[in-house]
């Protein structure tokens, strides 16, 4: 038994180093097919229709919320996605250690499950507190850039299609 084995595993090893060969000679004649014009060209190798050499500044943002108090809240993409934010940030940021002007009109503890009147900042829910009683903020929420983001009409280079996926049940 143990030489049939041993025969089957030669052959194996023999069968493994002709692919490798044939693999190398492919690698190696690459630099043919380039050279035969089959390269990719630089304005198709990105997103972009340009080259990928060419270094553009990106288009502007312009943000479309107003001050805020004066805006529409906008409908979640899905249960628990963090809310966009309608309103402008003009004025607001950054947020550094030493301040957050967000915290100070969205910090009300007080306000949660309260009906809100138009105009009325929306209180931070109870998970963005370490204790909501208390009024202590967690500070793992204090960069709120991190999940929440104004917002702007902007071309995108790849449409989304999850919408789609979505009311489709999936
Ligand atoms: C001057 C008070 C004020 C400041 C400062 C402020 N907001 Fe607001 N925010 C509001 C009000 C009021 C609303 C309700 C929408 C409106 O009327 O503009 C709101 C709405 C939101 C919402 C939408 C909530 C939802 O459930 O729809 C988010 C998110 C938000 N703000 C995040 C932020 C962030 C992040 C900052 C800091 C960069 C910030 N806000 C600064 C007052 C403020
Ligand atoms: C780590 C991500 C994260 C950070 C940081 C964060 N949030 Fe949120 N926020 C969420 C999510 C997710 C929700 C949706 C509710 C939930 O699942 O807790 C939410 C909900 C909200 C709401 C809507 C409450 C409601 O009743 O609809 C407001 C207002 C808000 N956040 C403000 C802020 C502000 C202001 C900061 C900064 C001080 C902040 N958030 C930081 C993720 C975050």
């Amino acid at each position: 038994m143990g030489k049939i084995m041993q025969k089957e595993a030669k052959s194996r090893t023999s069968l493994r180093f002709s692919v490798g060969v044939a693999l190398m000679a492919a690698v190696l004649s690459a630099p043919a097919n380039a050279a035969q014009g089959l390269a990719i060209p630089e304005d198709s190798l990105g997103l972009y229709n340009f080259s990928v050499l060419e270094d553009r500044s990106p288009d502007a943002i312009q943000f479309k919320g107003g001050d805020p108090g004066t805006n529409k809240r906008i409908a979640k993409s899905y249960h628990t996605a963090p809310p966009m934010v309608p309103h402008s940030n003009a004025g607001f940021l950054p947020i550094t250690r030493e301040s957050n002007l967000c915290k100070d009109c969205h910090f009300q503890p007080g306000m949660i499950g309260m009906k809100l009147e138009a105009g009325m900042p929306v209180p931070m829910p109870a998970s963005h507190y370490a204790d909501v009683k208390k009024e202590e903020l967690y500070m793992g929420r204090w960069n709120c850039m991190q999940c929440h983001q104004e917002q702007a009409d902007v071309k995108v280079l790849v449409n989304s299609t999850f919408g789609k996926a979505v009311k489709k049940g999936r």
